[in-house]
């Protein structure tokens, strides 16, 4: 039985943009030429496309009119004072610097804070901010709850941080040698999963005990506070934006990929609560790696089309159909024996590969295996979050065997229907029935960085 029935969508579509589904052997030939890497995939050789919910979502008409609205001023656009209004509204911080996208606001604020050698602690750390703080000479630390890596008990937040091991880590490295720490909301790479308020609170009040920064990593902060507001019993009475609020209220700033919840195709921002010293820095190094303060990467029509959108993305009818819509993939495959991370994370369904697959070892990526097989079958992208993402280990070149080998379904906001989830849920179910005939793959090209995005690979013997 699913839970979760169809929930209208709270939209009627104004446009469309084909879809075209090529043939199973055009896929064959396709996954071939892209060396079994979905990534290097054409888009137009792909159907529903559920490699990321970054920048893949739809815009609303109040959007596109503000892209008319551009004021393409160098400095002091009409359109970044709209922009820092809704910043203001959403997260309450005052400080407001835009940058292209959120890893842009990574490189300017990270050199800031990260001194060679500090660790940086996180729930768990997404794989381009990790890069961003070892650029740096930091080391990323994770200590999401152990809960978070067992994908088939529920645990309401599988988001939050162990704190008691945290804070025995400061004790043991001592605090200057922290250099700040970094909650991400959702935790995207646990699986989209939220970080409670009552967790956020503790992490504040350890951080306070020993004078460390806290900022937040905030690609999917709506998300989160839907499901605070869901299954926190002090605040199924409170609004989104009075959580969202609070849940900034206990940090010092935020990088903002604006790509995710803020509802835009390209955009985010660097924000703090009141810290001039390190706005001032920030601002200055914005002028060099991003543009000047007032656009920092964006055009003046971006930034307006991102103020509409911080607005509608915190829009309680809004997040409650986008989380449903994510649930009821997930509990569709998850009643159907396909082993998913449960609870449902807010962005994205996570198939347990290690699970489905356990005939092919960790080294031949599962995940990716997996992945290969549901676009030549079905033309359906998705992509692995596992040990080809997590790389080898920077010292000792060795393969890192990491803790979950799993295949991500992002769902892209307002763009797919449920109908689409029915198709991706049917060929998933299917390839379930049949998955002891999936092969692993070896590299034929393995890049020393981020080498997922462009490895190529053969099928294992
Ligand atoms: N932090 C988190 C938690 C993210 O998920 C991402 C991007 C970033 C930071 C970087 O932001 O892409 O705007 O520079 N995640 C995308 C994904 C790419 O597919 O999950 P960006």
């Amino acid at each position: 039985m699913i839970s979760n029935a169809h929930l209208a969508e709270p939209f009627k579509i104004k446009m469309v943009e084909p879809l075209k589904k090529i043939l199973k052997e055009e896929r064959i030939t396709a996954i071939k030429r892209a060396g079994y890497n979905p990534f290097l995939l054409k888009s137009d050789e792909v159907y529903i496309d559920l490699l990321t919910d970054s920048g893949t979502g739809a815009m609303s008409d109040k959007q596109w009119s503000g892209l008319m609205l551009g004021d393409e001023s160098y400095a002091g656009s009409r359109n970044y004072y709209s922009l820092a209004k809704s910043v203001q509204s959403v997260f309450g911080y005052k400080q407001v610097i835009p940058t292209h996208q959120g890893r842009g606001a990574e490189q300017i604020l990270f050199p800031q804070l990260i001194k060679k050698g500090e660790f940086v602690l996180g729930n768990m750390h997404f794989d381009t901010t990790k890069a961003h703080i070892e650029l740096n000479g930091g080391i990323a630390k994770n200590f999401v709850i152990k809960e978070a890596f067992d994908t088939q008990t529920p645990h309401p937040f599988k988001g939050n941080f162990d704190v008691p091991k945290m804070d025995a880590f400061i004790r043991e490295k001592g605090a200057d040698n922290i250099a700040f720490i970094l909650i991400t909301v959702t935790c995207n790479s646990a699986g989209g999963q939220p970080v409670s308020m009552a967790n956020i609170k503790e992490v504040s009040k350890c951080a306070k005990k020993y004078g460390i920064r806290v900022f937040f990593d905030s690609a999917r902060y709506a998300e989160n506070a839907y499901f605070i507001k869901q299954r926190e019993d002090d605040y199924k009475g409170v609004s989104i934006p009075q959580i969202i609020k609070e849940m900034f209220s206990y940090g010092d700033g935020t990088t903002v990929s604006a790509k995710k919840d803020g509802l835009v195709n390209i955009g985010g921002l660097l924000c703090f609560k009141d810290d001039e010293t390190l706005y001032k820095r920030c601002q200055a190094m914005c002028v060099v790696m991003e543009g000047f303060p007032t656009y920092g990467g964006l055009a003046g029509r971006d930034m307006e089309a991102l103020a509409q959108g911080l607005k509608e993305g915190i829009d309680e009818e809004y997040l409650k159909y986008r989380i449903n819509q994510v649930a009821y993939l997930g509990e569709r495959l998850s009643e159907a024996g396909v082993p998913v991370q449960l609870p449902i994370g807010g962005h994205a369904v996570f198939v347990d590969a290690a699970k489905m697959l356990p005939h092919i070892p960790k080294e031949q990526f599962p995940a990716h295996a997996l992945a290969n097989e549901l676009y030549i079958q079905s033309g359906v992208r998705a992509v692995e979050i596992g040990s080809l993402l997590l790389g080898r280990d920077p010292q000792t070149n060795k393969q890192q065997e990491s803790p979950m080998e799993l295949l991500r379904l992002t769902i892209p906001r307002r763009v797919y229907t449920y109908n689409h989830m029915d198709f991706v849920a049917d060929a998933l179910i299917k390839i379930n029935r049949l998955a002891k005939n999936i092969k692993g793959v070896e590299f034929t090209y393995e890049p020393e960085i981020l080498r997922h995005f462009t490895a190529r690979f053969k099928l294992a013997e």
